[in-house]
């Protein structure tokens, strides 16, 4: 609420933000919050989180909520129609008054400069729920779910299949905080951006982590320890729905790109997924699809992620 000068406040905007022993740490304090949910002594007791979204959300808003719930302390949401950040207000001055009333802000935006300019105007941390560049509360998730179930050496694959959208972003990111391996397939013109590569290459020449990024997804795929997809279009991107469908052609996780992964794989999407665009329902709803337990796993990370961040920032 009130406090540190913003420009020493410690946010959540890119995984990049951490490092990998801060990461090492969340996820350890994740394991231990989902063997106890509600951890005694409400550690946020007292605290306020505030959700504001524009655009809509399941599992971010439902498991940040309910973070808060079961740490002691309460989440207030703001839907895209009340926030009208830059229209209504100033997106400077939204981060100056909602950091006056809460302890944590959650941001869901379309531009990722809107998040970066918001964080510079914040007292208080700034966690990107999701903006167009990036998803790391989803990343962080991911590697807490890829290491609880394939654990954590060098040479565990993750293959990433279809768009380099936000949430292949941050899967780069988080698989080079942790130092293991990732190849992602994506079709031309849809390959992860620059800046993200570039700074998931940078931490991987400190962790030992492998990036690759690759046209083909038998490439990827090939005795892979978990196969990822994510939708071919995101939100914001419905007008070039046709053109997309028809550039991810041939993208699609389905049980003959699956024979090519490695017996025990498993299958992982963030979710919303638009079933048979990039995945097939068989894939999904078959054995060795986790997405349900990956989505149950926000909760999990991001209630450690709220509890690290209210700890620094006092
Ligand atoms: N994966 C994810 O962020 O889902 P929501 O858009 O429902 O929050
Ligand atoms: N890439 C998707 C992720 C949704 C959680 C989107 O941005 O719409």
């Amino acid at each position: 609420m009130a406090g540190a000068a913003a420009s020493r406040v410690r946010h959540f905007v890119t995984l990049a933000d951490l490092t990998p022993d801060e990461l090492a740490r969340l996820l350890a304090d994740a394991t231990a919050l989902k063997r106890e949910p509600v951890p005694a002594g409400a550690p946020a007791r007292g605290r306020s989180l505030a959700l504001i979204f524009e655009k809509p959300s399941l599992r971010t808003r439902v498991s940040f909520e309910m973070a808060m719930v079961h740490l002691g302390g309460h989440a207030t949401y703001l839907s895209p129609a009340e926030v009208g950040l830059g229209r209504r207000e100033s997106v400077a001055d939204v981060a100056r008054v909602a950091s006056r009333y809460v302890d944590l802000i959650v941001l869901r935006t379309f531009a990722h400069e809107t998040t970066e300019e918001f964080a510079r105007f914040s007292s208080v941390p700034v966690v990107n729920g999701l903006s167009d560049v990036s998803h790391p509360c989803q990343g962080l998730t991911d590697i807490f779910t890829i290491q609880e179930r394939k654990g954590a050496a060098h040479d565990v694959a993750v293959a990433y299949v279809g768009d380099g959208n936000n949430v292949c972003h941050s899967l780069m990111l988080a698989v080079a905080l942790a130092g293991q391996t990732i190849r992602v397939a994506a079709p031309q013109g849809y390959e992860p951006q620059p800046r993200s590569r570039a700074a998931a290459a940078a931490i991987a020449r400190t962790t030992g982590a492998a990036i690759d990024v690759v046209r083909d997804p038998s490439d990827a795929v090939r005795g892979a320890d978990v196969v990822y997809t994510d939708v071919w279009t995101s939100m914001g991107q419905e007008q070039e729905y046709e053109r997309r469908r028809r550039a991810f052609q041939g993208y699609q996780v389905n049980a003959a790109l699956m024979r090519l992964a490695k017996p025990d794989a498993v299958v992982m999407h963030d979710l919303p997924a638009h079933r048979g665009e990039e995945i097939t329902d068989d894939v999904m709803d078959g054995p060795q699809s986790i997405v349900f337990d990956q989505a149950e796993n926000r909760l999990h990370a991001q209630k450690a992620l709220v509890r690290w961040l209210m700890a620094v920032a006092g």
